[in-house]
């Protein structure tokens, strides 16, 4: 058996032996408080690292819940399996805990739930999830988030929290001094990409040690936490970037700098980076390694270490590969013998003429012992690399999700691809060792993240009607009942919006209303960030109306969490889709109008059609105004909260936050990657925009018509608006319900909502 040959080649020296079941009962009593003693947990033939988990669920004399498996991630994975499945609750981002809405006395198991794990590793994160999703994170945000991931198998987690910390030390050690080294490192939502070696410092501010030491003491708590719920934390290692200064410290180290990302100037890219052949870069290692064992404990084996990311290698040459893998190799292994390189292989998906199968060959190749790797295949759903590298060369790899680029909003799935794709990948590869999420922020659409997490549970495809309808069932929990047409919208929105196989638009969709207005190239994008609808327009409006209308039917949703969470999804994207036919009759409107009318008469069709679109943005405004998670102010005032009082902090934090979901960059390097379709944003940001191009297309002929100068001009006021603290967060009202928005927005805009078959 696969598992089996693996668990000998790389774990045989860990000794099975039972760990301690405190951390799942400590959830249980975080959770589900009323229910502490009506579980009993039991570790029966602990597996080793490497190998595969399973679970026995039943219900013991006396009534109580009796949940055993061969590991911690299998006892918690037994307890989520009883909670969905039989008590039909559940505990999710956005929404939280509702799983202390399980009933009293719990249910009683006529027969046994099993279940055992078809890969021994579940894995979680992208590198990048550390700064669009979790980069103001509080340890309650964590403590969430922790047990959603323990709940659902997962027991690989990233674990890139407070590596700033260790950075300064072995810097600091080396004769760097505080300045050299806080220069180099970025800020909260931007620092994934200097651990990526792509950018390096802060633009407008800097980081301060004390915030590198907060984050440090929450990494403890994470780590302690991880290993408690049964998950070995991937913890980062020395990737070999360095701040500029490293050679007045070590002047004869071989260094070289790498190349420019994205268009940052110079300053701020184009990271120094230490080669790994250099006997320096192996004191660098140890020094790194040892701190943070000191720090967290022996915890792991597994080390995060990418440095081609978006970063072309010095040189192509297949040898120079082979040296500078086997240089990364030799001196993890000087730090931990036991060490295990974990790699994303997003770079041989993203850059694929760079990256040909003899360099991905000769650079895998540097590693001697296969099982001292492990490649995440980072987007397997849709541009899978595992295939053309022959299973990575026998190298053991992960089939990840990933889904969604910058924590993009749309409603996206692939339910087919993510469910019969890794089975067949599992048939045809012998060094898949797992499955996992790989999205690079997390955002809605959980149902397509808990299906695969699931599939690494069952041999066969899932079949997703009937997972969608169990999923209603434990999401809508707390309710009186679930009317049949909540059943009905999911299994909609799930042979259409959520079953998307046409893959030249491959990831959650983004809405043109959050792009920099223009009269052409936004419609139908395709690729990472596609502004194609794959789908019709009129599934999604079935589905909204289906699930709005169900609140009329059984009133007690209207209190719901996770049905208030989705019916403000479910209107933004209708509203979303609402826009593009409001966008073209405004470019067709300008384009018509020009040849045979004069400049006034023009002007006035522009404005008044230009209305109805502002208008719309509006109504997504107020829509999206009514919960917290759809707000721009949640995530600046997390922002602020993050820099503990320190004013300037709070201001440059503040700044960085607004800087990643609009210009992402000092002047729009990457303007608009990482857009949001948050109210307050939608107010301050996009629709001074388009009232800009509206204004702009009434005083401009098509002739005259340039869009570098419309740019530049609306560049100089969105760089106005990253420092502007009071934009957008103007205070909302808590008790403005979605349920007092949308009449108005529905007779408002009755074309749009045509559909509906509500009784109002
Ligand atoms: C533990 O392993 C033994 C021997 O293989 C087996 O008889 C027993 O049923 C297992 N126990 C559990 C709880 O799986
Ligand atoms: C890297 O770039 C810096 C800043 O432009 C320059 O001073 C330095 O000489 C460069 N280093 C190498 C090794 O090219
Ligand atoms: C930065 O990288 C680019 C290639 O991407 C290169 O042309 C340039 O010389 C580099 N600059 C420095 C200072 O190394
Ligand atoms: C790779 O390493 C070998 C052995 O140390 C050395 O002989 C060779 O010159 C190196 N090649 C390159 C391109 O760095
Ligand atoms: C942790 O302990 C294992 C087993 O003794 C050992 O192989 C490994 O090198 C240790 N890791 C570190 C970082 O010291
Ligand atoms: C995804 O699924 C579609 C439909 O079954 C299939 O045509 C396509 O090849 C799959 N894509 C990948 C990358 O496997
Ligand atoms: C998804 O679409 C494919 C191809 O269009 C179709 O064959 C399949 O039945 C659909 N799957 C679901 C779950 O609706
Ligand atoms: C897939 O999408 C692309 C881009 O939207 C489109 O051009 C193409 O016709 C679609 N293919 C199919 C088979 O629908
Ligand atoms: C976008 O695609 C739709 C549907 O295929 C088509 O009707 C429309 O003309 C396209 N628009 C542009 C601007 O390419
Ligand atoms: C409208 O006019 C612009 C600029 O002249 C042109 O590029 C574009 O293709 C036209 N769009 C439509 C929908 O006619
Ligand atoms: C914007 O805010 C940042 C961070 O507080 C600050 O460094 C910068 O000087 C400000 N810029 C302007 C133009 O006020
Ligand atoms: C941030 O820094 C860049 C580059 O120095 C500058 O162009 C920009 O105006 C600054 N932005 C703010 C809001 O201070």
């Amino acid at each position: 058996m696969r598992v089996a040959t693996w668990l000998l080649a790389f774990a045989a020296a860990v000794v099975a032996s039972s760990p301690s079941t405190a951390g799942i009962e400590a959830l249980v009593h975080r959770r589900l408080p009323q229910h502490v003693h009506s579980f009993e947990f039991s570790i029966a033939n602990a597996s080793s690292a490497g190998s595969s988990d399973a679970y026995t669920v039943s219900t013991a004399h006396g009534g109580k819940v009796k949940v055993e498996g061969n590991s911690l991630s299998a006892l918690a994975t037994g307890l989520h399996r009883y909670l969905t499945d039989v008590a039909h609750v559940d505990l999710y981002w956005y929404i939280g805990n509702r799983l202390d809405l399980a009933s009293d006395p719990l249910p009683h198991l006529s027969a046994p739930l099993t279940g055992s794990s078809i890969v021994p590793y579940r894995y979680h994160f992208n590198t990048v999830t550390t700064s669009y999703t979790s980069a103001f994170w509080t340890w309650e945000d964590w403590e969430l988030q922790l047990d959603w991931m323990a709940l659902r198998g997962i027991n690989l987690p990233l674990a890139w929290i407070g590596v700033e910390k260790i950075f300064v030390e072995v810097f600091q050690e080396i004769g760097l001094t505080d300045d050299e080294i806080l220069d180099f490192l970025s800020g909260p939502p931007f620092e994934a990409w200097n651990h990526l070696g792509n950018i390096q410092g802060s633009w407008n501010g800097s980081l301060p040690l004390s915030w590198v030491d907060s984050q440090f003491e929450l990494q403890k708590k994470i780590v302690k936490r991880m290993v408690d719920l049964g998950m070995t934390p991937i913890l980062p290692a020395f990737p070999g970037f360095v701040p500029r200064a490293i050679s007045r410290v070590f002047p004869e180290a071989n260094v070289v700098n790498g190349s420019t990302w994205e268009k940052f100037p110079t300053q701020w890219t184009n990271d120094t980076f230490m080669d790994p052949l250099d006997p320096r870069f192996t004191q660098l290692q140890k020094s790194f390694i040892s701190k943070q064992t000191a720090a967290y404990g022996n915890v792991t084996q597994f080390y995060t270490l990418d440095q081609f990311n978006e970063n072309n290698p010095f040189s192509g040459d297949a040898d120079y590969l082979r040296n500078v893998s086997r240089g990364n190799w030799d001196a993890l292994k000087a730090a931990d013998p036991s060490a295990i390189w974990v790699m994303q292989g997003w770079l041989f998906a993203s850059n694929t003429e760079f990256w040909t199968n003899d360099r991905i060959e000769a650079y895998l190749g540097g590693v001697p012992v296969d099982s001292d790797m492990l490649i995440l295949d980072l987007v397997s759903e849709s541009q899978p690399q595992w295939q053309r590298t022959n299973s990575y060369y026998g190298k053991p790899w992960i089939w990840c999700e990933l889904h969604g680029y910058g924590g993009n909003m749309g409603f996206y799935g692939q339910v087919m691809n993510i469910t019969a794709n890794p089975i067949a990948a599992l048939h045809n590869s012998s060094s898949l060792v797992g499955f996992g999420l790989s999205m690079e922020g997390q955002e809605g659409n959980e149902v397509v993240y808990d299906l695969l997490l699931d599939q690494a549970w069952s041999e066969t495809p899932i079949e997703t009607d009937s997972y969608f309808r169990n999923w209603v069932t434990a999401r809508y929990a707390g309710s009186q009942s679930i009317p049949d047409n909540v059943y009905l919208a999911w299994d909609t929105l799930r042979s259409t919006v959520y079953n998307n196989t046409n893959l030249t638009s491959n990831a959650v969709s983004k809405s043109i209303l959050e792009l920099v207005p223009s009269t052409t190239g936004l419609l139908n994008r395709t690729g990472h960030h596609p502004t194609t609808i794959n789908y019709n327009p009129d599934d999604m409006l079935r589905a909204w109306d289906l699930f709005y209308g169900a609140a009329f039917q059984e009133p007690s949703l209207w209190a719901n969490p996770a049905y208030d969470y989705d019916l403000v999804d479910m209107s933004r994207q209708v509203l979303a889709n609402a826009f593009n036919p409001l966008y073209q009759d405004l470019i067709s409107a300008y384009n018509t109008t020009t040849t045979r009318s004069t400049g006034s008469h023009r002007a006035l069709k522009i404005r008044a059609t230009g209305k109805k679109l502002i208008n719309l943005l509006w109504a997504l405004d107020n829509v999206l105004q009514t919960n917290p998670h759809f707000r721009l102010s949640t995530w600046t005032s997390a922002a602020r909260a993050s820099a503990a009082g320190q004013e300037n902090l709070e201001a440059f934090f503040e700044y960085e936050a607004r800087n990643q979901i609009t210009l992402w960059g000092p002047t729009g390097q990457i303007s608009d990657y990482a857009s949001k379709s948050w109210s307050g944003l939608v107010s301050s940001y996009y629709i001074p925009r388009w009232e800009r191009f509206i204004n702009y297309l009434a005083k401009t002929g098509p002739a005259d018509y340039d869009q570098a100068d419309f740019n530049a001009e609306l560049l100089e006021w969105e760089l106005g608006w990253q420092n502007d603290t009071s934009a957008g967060v103007s205070l909302v009202s808590d008790a403005i319900h979605i349920q007092d928005v949308l009449p108005k927005v529905i007779q408002d805009w009755e074309d749009i909502f045509s559909l509906s078959c509500t009784n109002i």
